[in-house]
């Protein structure tokens, strides 16, 4: 029996396709639950930013989760498969026509990606003030709370309806499939079993 965190939405839904593809079983969440037991998988629906805090506590033996979000919780998990959903970017973004300006002694950046945002600008060695937010990251631009924002970007269209530009990329990022350290040696049968039976499908 394996255990595995899917992220509530869309993911979720499309991972759980790609089992029923592999697998030839339909797993559906009933209703509120949120645990679903069949063909020998338990499936955990939590939320996104909780997907890599099950599997390091080993609560869950994998999870689906986007690059990142694996990156901003820094934890030590394995990668073990790219699914290819859910593709975008963490990218800058800023007010239409305008630059970041680095002379600034230091930028105030909004985003929910704390630890990207902070390493970036490290990198560059510009000081920054992070403004942590939880969503509709692309308003603080707008009304003075930030110069610029760190974001995903999809399809590019919340920032351009809300007269932000699209700047520098930062990472990549889709949905991967990781698993805990301890479950990746004692499982391996059952994983990389899964892993193949998965990566047919992809
Ligand atoms: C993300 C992101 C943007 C939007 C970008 O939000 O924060 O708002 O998607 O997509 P686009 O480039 O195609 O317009 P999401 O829908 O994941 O919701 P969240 O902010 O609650 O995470």
């Amino acid at each position: 029996m394996l255990t595995i965190a899917l992220p509530k939405g869309r993911i979720a839904q499309d991972t759980l396709e790609k089992f029923e593809k592999a697998f030839g079983e339909k797993f559906v969440f009933e209703d509120r639950k949120l645990i679903l037991v069949k063909a020998g998988f338990t499936f955990l629906n939590v939320r996104n930013q909780d997907v890599p805090t099950y599997v390091m506590h080993g609560a869950a033996d994998l999870g689906v989760v986007g690059l990142d979000v694996l990156e901003e919780k820094e934890y030590d998990l394995i990668k073990l498969l790219d699914l290819q959903l859910g593709k975008c970017k963490v990218a800058i973004g800023l007010r239409a026509g305008e630059e970041l300006d680095w002379s600034k002694s230091i930028i105030k950046v909004a985003t929910k990606h704390e630890v990207i945002a902070k390493k970036y600008f490290e990198k560059k060695a510009m000081a920054v003030e992070i403004i942590k937010l939880y969503g509709s990251i692309e308003l603080a631009p707008l009304v003075g709370l930030a110069d610029c924002i760190v974001d995903i970007v999809e399809t590019g269209a919340t920032m351009k309806q809300n007269g932000l530009e699209v700047g520098a990329t930062i990472m990549e990022t889709s949905a991967h499939l990781i698993v805990n350290k301890n479950a990746y040696y004692s499982k391996k049968a059952a994983i990389f079993s899964l892993k193949e039976k998965i990566e047919a499908v992809l």
